[in-house]
């Protein structure tokens, strides 16, 4: 079981100064492989290798949280819809291998079609700070031991739906695994955002994976998330 490191500092710089090199950027300026197990690798304490084993034999082990489109994902896919949103794809491995259950935020308002205005859209959120609302009520994290929280990469960040999530639920005390599908932004933030968020919570090493190989079937996506869950003891 390994914990998340700090990181990605470099390619979020490397974001914003692509930002506004290339308002739509097409993201291949990223100097990142196409996929990344990111982080420091440490052992982890036992009480979260107990838990881990419980999350294994327990049915509520893990829940798997996750944003995801198929329409708009990235200027690479010039406004073609996915057929499976990438971080969907890598989020249903992760629920299939864990045996766990998934919440997906699927928002109340709708995003454009069109990745230059979901792009803008997306920025206005960040800028205001914005928490955006999702559909549904919330699951109870008491129940789960370990919670994945995946979403594609947007400007440097978790979309601020992703927050809005965040910020509903206390994960003190749980396991937190971040995961994301990006274009050249790795883990970006998330392992930071997720250890500020929840001090006392275990932020064990994610997994990021290049959208673009997980459209274009580059990447064995479950093979990918096989071996790094593997190596969080599952
Ligand atoms: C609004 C927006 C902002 C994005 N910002 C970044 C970014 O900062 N860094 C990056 O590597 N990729 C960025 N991307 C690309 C997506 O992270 C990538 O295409 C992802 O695989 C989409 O996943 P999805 O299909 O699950 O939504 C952005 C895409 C959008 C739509």
């Amino acid at each position: 079981m390994e914990k998340e490191g700090t990181n990605e500092k470099q390619n979020c710089s490397i974001y914003v100064i692509t930002r506004y090199c290339n308002r739509v950027s097409d993201f291949y300026g990223y100097k990142k492989s196409s996929s990344q197990n990111e982080g420091t690798p440490n052992s982890m304490n036992t009480t979260a290798q107990q838990q881990t084993q419980k999350s294994k034999s327990g049915g509520k082990g893990a829940l798997v949280v996750y944003f995801s489109r198929r329409e708009a994902a990235s200027s690479v896919y010039k406004d073609q819809p996915l057929e499976i949103g990438n971080t969907k794809k890598m989020a249903l491995f992760i629920r299939e291998k864990t045996q766990g259950d998934e919440f997906e935020l699927l928002p109340v308002k709708d995003y454009p079609n069109n990745f230059k205005k979901t792009s803008d859209v997306a920025q206005e959120e960040q800028n205001n700070n914005e928490r955006p609302k999702f559909k549904g009520s919330l699951p109870d994290v008491s129940q789960y031991v370990t919670i994945f929280i995946g979403a594609p990469v947007w400007w440097g960040d978790y979309p601020m739906i992703v927050h809005t999530f965040l910020d509903s639920v206390n994960l003190d005390g749980k396991n937190v695994v971040p995961f994301s599908t990006h274009e050249g932004s790795g883990l970006a933030n998330y392992p930071e955002v997720l250890k500020r968020k929840y001090p006392k919570a275990n932020v064990l090493k994610g997994l990021a994976i290049r959208g673009s190989d997980v459209a274009y079937s580059r990447v064995n996506v479950k093979e990918e998330v096989d071996e790094w869950l593997d190596g969080l003891g599952y």
